[in-house]
This record gives structure tokens, C-alpha cells and sequence, in this order.
């Protein structure tokens, strides 16, 4: 099963990613932790994505198309994957495609996680994340059991740069332009399923299950 989620920054993509990912036993793939795992690990990539991560832009399609190309060619990923962050862009979307055409295969859904820009910037403020683990909690609804600390690894839980409320405008403004055209782009392909992703966590996860089937 191979799927793409989509949906405005702090929609809920990453946290359904990963149950999906848990319950169909297939690789999360989130274009965010791989360039915040290379900044980590100081690489030029990190580097050079920071750049752009910082002032809310889109990390350029060359840096970005090569490494989820050659991430989704590994051998965890022969029986699907889901893609969270990735495409952004009708050019990487198009480049997604090339590439599976080239086996002869495709992508299976489309899942756009639906959240109104209002509700956005509030979610991101309260996010807290982990930039050892990749885990992420909200200061109301997923409190870490310890205050500032990560439950999985007991590193602390930082609000992201780019979650402060000026990045976070910049970063839907730059969804709506450059993202939010795939939403059409995979209804024409007839892979598009949209849930409500104002909902609570538990019954967006129910809505896609229902899609995806059991
Ligand atoms: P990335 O890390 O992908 O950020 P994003 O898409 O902006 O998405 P987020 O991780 O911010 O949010 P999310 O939708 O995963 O929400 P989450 O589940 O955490 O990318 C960061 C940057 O990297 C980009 O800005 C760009 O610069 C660069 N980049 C990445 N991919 C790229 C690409 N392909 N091309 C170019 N550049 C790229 O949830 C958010 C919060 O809400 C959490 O606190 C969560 O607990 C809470 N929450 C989740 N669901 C619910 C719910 N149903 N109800 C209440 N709260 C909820």
C-alpha cells in the first residue's frame, strides 16, 4: 500500500503517518525528520535545508526529489510506504510518478488531512517535539508525562523554529500556493480521499482506516 499524505503544516499528517505506518507495518517517510535528522548530524544538507526551513520556504525540489526517490528504491519499502511532507509540489509529484512508472507501479491514496488555517497556528504554538526521536506532543492534547521531556527517549521536547506563529503564517501561505494544486492533481487521478482532520486524533485515525480498509 503506498500513500501520500497531505494537508497544511500542522494538520496532523506526521501523527497519523505514524500510526498508519504502525498498523499496515510499512516505512513512515517524512521529508521534515530527514532534514532535521541531517541538520542533527550536521550534513550539508541539513545545513543548506535549514536555510530554507527557517524562513517557512520549501527546501528546493533538487535537494529533495533524489533523496525520497532513493529512500523509497529500499527494500523496506517493496510492500509500500506512506509519504508524509513529500510531494509539496506538482514538479515532485510529477517526479513520484516518473519514478514508479518506471516499475510499473503507482501510488495508491492520496489522504488529505482537511484542517482550516484558524485552527492551525493555536496547534502549532502548543506542539512540542523531539529532535532526538522524531515524537511529537501537544502542551494540551499529547502532554509528555514528564514536563519538557521526551516519554520514548528522555531528551527534552522543544518547540520547532519553525513553529513560531510568524514562520507558521509564511509556511500556509506557502502551502496554499505551491501545495494545496496536488489536491486536484490526485483528485484526477482518482486517489484523493479527504478526511476531516478537525476532528479528535482517535477518529481521524478511525476515517482513514475505513478508507485504507482494515
Ligand atoms: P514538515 O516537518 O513536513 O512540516 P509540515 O508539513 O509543515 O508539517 P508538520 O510536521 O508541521 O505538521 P503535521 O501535519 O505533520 O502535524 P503533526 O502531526 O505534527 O516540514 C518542515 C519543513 O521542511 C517545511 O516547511 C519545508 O521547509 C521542509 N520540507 C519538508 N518536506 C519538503 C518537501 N517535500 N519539499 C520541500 N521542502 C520540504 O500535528 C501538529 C500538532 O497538532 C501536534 O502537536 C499534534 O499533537 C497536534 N494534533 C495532530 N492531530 C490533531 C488532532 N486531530 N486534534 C488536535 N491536535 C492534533
Amino acid at each position: 500500500m503506498k500513500i501520500i499524505m497531505l494537508g497544511a503544516p500542522g494538520a496532523g499528517k506526521g501523527t497519523q503517518a505514524k500510526q498508519i505506518a504502525d498498523k499496515y507495518s510499512i516505512p513512515h517517510i517524512s521529508t521534515g525528520d530527514i532534514f532535521r535528522a541531517n541538520l542533527k548530524a550536521g550534513t550539508e544538507l541539513g545545513k543548506k535545508a535549514k536555510e530554507y526551513m527557517d524562513q517557512g520556504l520549501l527546501v528546493p525540489d533538487e535537494l529533495t526529489c533524489d533523496l525520497v526517490m532513493d529512500r523509497i528504491g529500499q527494500e523496506d519499502c517493496k510492500n509500500g510506504f506512506v509519504l508524509d511532507g513529500f510531494p509539496r509540489t506538482i514538479p515532485q509529484a510529477e517526479a513520484l510518478d516518473a519514478a514508479l512508472a518506471k516499475i510499473n507501479e503507482k501510488m495508491d491514496y492520496a489522504i488529505d488531512v482537511d484542517v482550516p488555517d484558524e485552527n492551525i497556528v493555536n496547534r502549532m504554538s502548543g506542539r512540542r517535539a523531539c529532535l532526538n526521536c522524531g515524537a511529537t506532543y501537544h502542551i494540551v492534547s499529547i502532554p509528555t508525562k514528564v514536563e519538557g521531556i521526551c516519554d520514548r527517549c528522555g531528551n527534552q521536547v522543544v518547540l520547532r523554529d519553525d513553529d513560531q506563529p510568524e514562520t507558521v503564517k509564511k509556511r500556509l501561505n506557502v502551502y496554499h500556493e505551491q501545495t494545496q494544486p496536488l489536491i486536484d492533481y490526485y483528485k484526477k487521478q482518482n486517489i484523493l480521499k479527504t478526511v476531516d482532520g478537525t476532528r479528535p486524533m482517535e477518529d481521524v485515525f478511525g476515517a482513514i482506516v475505513e478508507i485504507l480498509g482494515a
